[in-house]
């Protein structure tokens, strides 16, 4: 018995040393409650529970490389509940659990019954609405929290520089985190990962000047809804953490004109919000306009979808001019629009409205699009109808789509690493929507021309959702829904089979349409080669991958093992077994993991399991199926 309890106790202090070692910075240095409660507090303890029971399994179930290791997103309904968690982009992933666990049991306790309620600590933020919130940059409640000590003479004239690289380049990182030491100036910045690539800017921009506030103190915090920033003389994370900023700065001269049009923007910038907040608030039918009052922490002002005019919408396109006209997709026409207070959008017009579910269900999907928020995802602003004609508003993107730039007019302008990092962010947003958003949307209709591209070139996929505006037993009928030929996994062109893995398929097919500048069907390939994907396997079989590549790319920007790897990475995707595809969050796992990590991929794996072939024999799956799926598409559509 005293054996088992100084074993008990040896464990304790075991335990207790390994927490005390590691430094989750569970010091907090903000909280917020809303002043409104709930009305049933029962339901909202078990959905709290739920929510938060979400957030810790994305952490803690995560690949320490992933993003979703320090950041995680989780709704609830009965009654709606949105919460969002991260943590800094240093922390271990046990101390990171360790300052999520104290962020719950604080805002719990601190907050009760408050439908919205934030905590910040150095370490990691914790905030939950009864709306949605995930998309807001800036807002009421953005500040700083300063030391206490004076700096030493030098330092404070050191800080504002290193400050302005760091909210330059965070945004255009992979995880929206940076850590610099410069001077003797050690600084981070990182962002939500649900805010847009502009959103984190804007957000930076505030905290910048938020943190220079603390000035020439030797410690300054900068918080706000979409970001965080922190300055000090003494090193607060690991040394091995600390990055080149440089790959993320722009060449000096745009970087400073860049600077300068913040600057001048800084001061304008509020008043345009607000500007463009009111507008958008008058734009709304009354009847939108609920008990919304008295949120202190103003959580969002514009969820859900707008309703915007007909008649607005009608006149900001040029009653829908062919001049306005963007482009045509499955579900419809597409044209450039410009409202009211002069921001431009992509207006859609639904081609499907016939066919289309009851009104009432319409309105459903799309408040349901509307709460998708990722930075590589498409944002829907709103919707208008008027009789059969129904409008979507989207977000516009002035560089249009990756088809233009892989095959199109601007062919061979996107170098290596901007094609990498639309692989990555495509990964990125197909995984949020099969896997963290509250409903599985299996998007069905991936391809180069549904990825769009935003300024930095960073991809957003678009028109995800649409197809569930469709009856059920009509959606996959029609290849004009049913996604586009060559793009679409053999078991759905053929059986209907519908599962996440059918978009897995398409995106390892426009993977390798990035990376070798041509369309899947082209027919000028190798004269026994009709397809791309064929062709590739030739290529992998014979140990040839890198002749795939191509010859608009400079060698010199990639390495051939990398490239080989991504392109392998693809070829698992387009495995003709739906089962044995990775899904979209192993596959942004694998894309950012070491090369070194080698793939399991022998000839035979990505071909049918039940037809096993060995060596050098043609891939027979692969190359009936294909011809397969065209036949019976074909034959499809003909009825
Ligand atoms: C909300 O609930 C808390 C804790 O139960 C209570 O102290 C507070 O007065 C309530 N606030 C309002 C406005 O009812
Ligand atoms: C509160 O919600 C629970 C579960 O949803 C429900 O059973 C209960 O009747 C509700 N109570 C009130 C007062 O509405
Ligand atoms: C929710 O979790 C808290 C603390 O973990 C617990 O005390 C409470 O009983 C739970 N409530 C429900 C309704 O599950
Ligand atoms: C910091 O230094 C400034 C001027 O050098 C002085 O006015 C101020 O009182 C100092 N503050 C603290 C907290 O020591
Ligand atoms: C940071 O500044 C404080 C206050 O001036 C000073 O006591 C401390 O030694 C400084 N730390 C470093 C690492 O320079
Ligand atoms: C940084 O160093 C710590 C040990 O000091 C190590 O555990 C960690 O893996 C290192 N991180 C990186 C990214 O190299």
């Amino acid at each position: 018995m005293a054996y088992f309890a100084s074993a008990l106790a040896f464990l304790a202090l075991l335990l207790w040393s390994r927490i005390t070692d590691a430094d989750p910075q569970a010091n907090l240095i903000l909280n917020a409650c809303s002043l409104i409660n709930v009305t049933n507090t029962t339901a909202f303890a078990a959905t709290i529970n739920r929510t938060f029971a979400d957030l810790h399994s994305t952490i803690s179930s995560a690949a320490p490389s992933s993003s979703d290791s320090h950041f995680a997103t989780a709704q609830n309904s009965d009654p709606q509940f949105y919460a969002l968690f991260q943590c800094r982009g240093y922390l271990s992933t046990a101390d990171c659990l360790t300052c999520f666990s104290a962020a719950e049991v604080h805002i719990r306790r601190y907050c009760g019954p408050a439908n919205g309620a934030r905590v910040v600590y150095d370490g990691c933020f914790l905030r939950y609405e009864i709306t949605p919130f995930f998309d807001q940059n800036t807002g009421r409640g953005n500040g700083n929290i300063c030391g206490k000590r004076n700096s030493t003479s030098g330092f404070a004239a050191a800080v504002p520089p290193l400050l302005e690289d760091l909210s330059n380049a965070t945004p255009k990182t992979p995880d929206f985190f940076a850590a610099a030491e410069r001077d003797g100036v050690f600084g981070i910045a990182q962002c939500v990962n649900s805010v847009s690539v502009e959103g984190c800017g804007q957000c930076l921009t505030t905290a910048v000047n938020n943190a220079e506030l603390c000035l020439p103190l030797a410690d300054g915090r900068a918080m706000d809804t979409g970001c965080f920033m922190r300055y000090s003389n003494e090193s607060f994370f690991p040394t091995n953490q600390t990055m080149d900023l440089s790959p993320f700065l722009n060449s000096g001269r745009s970087s400073k004109r860049r600077a300068i049009i913040w600057g001048v923007a800084g001061g304008v910038g509020g008043l345009l919000l607000l500007l463009g907040l009111v507008t958008l608030l008058w734009m709304r039918r009354p009847r939108d306009q609920q008990d919304r009052k008295g949120d202190i922490l103003g959580a969002t002002e514009l969820q859900g979808p707008l309703n915007f005019r007909y008649k607005d919408l009608k006149k900001a396109t040029n009653n829908f001019s062919k001049d306005n006209k963007l482009g045509e997709g499955g579900f419809g026409d597409v044209y450039k629009g410009i409202l009211k207070n002069r921001t431009t959008v992509a207006v859609k017009r639904l081609a499907i409205a016939q066919i289309s579910r009851a009104r009432a269900d319409f309105q459903t999907e799309v408040k349901l699009i509307s709460n998708v928020h990722h930075r590589n995802l498409i944002r829907l602003h709103g919707c208008s109808s008027k009789g059969k004609d129904f409008l979507l508003v989207y977000e516009y993107m002035a560089n249009s789509s990756l088809d233009k730039f892989i095959f199109g007019d601007r062919r061979g302008f996107l170098n290596w690493k901007q094609r990498f990092s639309i692989i990555v962010g495509m990964a990125r947003g197909l995984s949020y929507l099969h896997q963290e958003f509250h409903v599985c949307i299996i998007h069905r209709d991936i391809k180069c021309s549904n990825i769009l591209l935003d300024d930095d070139f960073q991809p957003r996929i678009a028109d995800f959702g649409l197809v569930r505006l469709l009856p059920e037993d009509k959606s996959h009928l029609s290849t004009r829904f049913a996604g586009t030929l060559g793009y679409t996994a053999p078991e759905y062109a053929i059986q209907g089979q519908l599962s996440e893995k059918v978009d897995t398929y398409s995106f390892g097919v426009v993977v390798l349409e990035i990376i070798s500048g041509r369309k899947n069907y082209d027919m000028k390939l190798e004269p026994d080669a009709q397809y791309l994907l064929e062709w590739v396997w030739k290529l992998y079989e014979l140990d040839q991958l890198i002749e795939l590549v191509d010859e608009t790319l400079d060698p010199s920007e990639f390495s051939p093992e990398e490239v080989k790897r991504i392109i392998e990475i693809a070829l698992l995707c387009t495995q003709s077994a739906a089962a044995s595809r990775p899904t979209m969050s192993e596959i942004v796992v694998m894309l950012l993991g070491q090369s070194d990590n080698t793939l399991e991929l022998t000839g035979p794996t990505f071909i049918d399991a039940s037809s096993r072939v060995h060596g050098d024999t043609p891939p027979a799956t692969i190359l009936s199926s294909t011809s397969h799926a065209t036949d019976s598409i074909s034959q499809v559509s003909a009825r």
